[in-house]
């Protein structure tokens, strides 16, 4: 596909089924949450040439803090190890870092350290990559409904402006992995009117290929916003 020919600006997607790659291996989940980055850094290398503007990766809700503390700390752990071993690559490749959710939360070093890298990507032109961290959909629009009430009458606009994605290009195209058709609490006003796309595969297993495969069928998808 040539550069940009699908139209998707805004691709965001649903990385699951991590724990049951490891299980199908018979290996600790944490392995499949270790090979799930892998296939996160396949896929950021690849916002440019695939010609998105914006990749939002779903990376942990606010719904994940129920998980055991074992597996939450290993969470975690991968995302200070990404965020320390990738940063570099980020600015090399001018890719902006872009977190939605209220990631102030975490453990204090991680959130010096996203702090860290926001303010050194902030300037870059080659994709914006957003990620979810203790996001959760209702919560933001509960936020941003508060927010907007505090500055007058709430309009779909106004509303808009306050939430966490309100910077970001309208959502194209929302993607989930493993099988599961829900929207697990991501993006649920963004995705009024986004074409969604559910794949089997496994997200350790998710290439650039399955991303162009999804974005071939997004271009073949006829967008209509209600009118005709
Ligand atoms: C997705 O994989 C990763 C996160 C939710 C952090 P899961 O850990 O949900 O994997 P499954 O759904 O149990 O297979
Ligand atoms: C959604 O996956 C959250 C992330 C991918 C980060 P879950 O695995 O948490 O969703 P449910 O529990 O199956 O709905
Ligand atoms: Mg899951």
């Amino acid at each position: 596909m040539s550069h940009s020919a699908h139209g998707a600006r805004h691709v965001a997607i649903i990385m699951d089924g991590n724990g049951r790659w490891a299980k199908q291996r018979h290996l600790p989940r944490a392995m499949g949450h270790r090979r799930g980055v892998e296939a996160v850094r396949a896929l950021v290398r690849a916002i440019r040439p695939l010609g998105i503007d914006t990749l939002t990766l779903y990376a942990f809700s606010s719904e994940n803090w129920k998980r055991p503390e074992d597996e939450v700390s290993d969470l975690m752990g991968l995302l200070r190890h990404f965020i320390k071993s990738d940063l570099n690559e980020f600015i090399t490749n001018d890719v902006k870092l872009k977190i939605i959710g209220d990631y102030r939360v975490l453990p204090g070093d991680l959130v010096t350290l996203i702090e860290g890298a926001l303010a050194k990507t902030a300037g870059g032109r080659g994709g914006t990559l957003a990620v979810a961290l203790n996001y959760g959909s209702q919560q933001e629009i509960v936020r941003a409904a508060n927010a907007a009430a505090a500055r007058g009458v709430i309009t779909l606009d106004s509303l808009a402006a306050e939430l966490d994605t309100a910077d970001l290009p309208p959502l194209d195209l929302l993607v989930r992995t493993s099988g599961e058709v829900r929207l697990s609490n991501f993006l649920l006003w963004q995705a009024a009117y986004a074409e969604l796309y559910f794949t089997d595969v496994l997200w350790p297993d998710f290439t650039v290929g399955h991303l162009e495969q999804a974005l071939t069928e997004f271009a073949n998808r006829e967008r209509r916003y209600g009118g005709r």
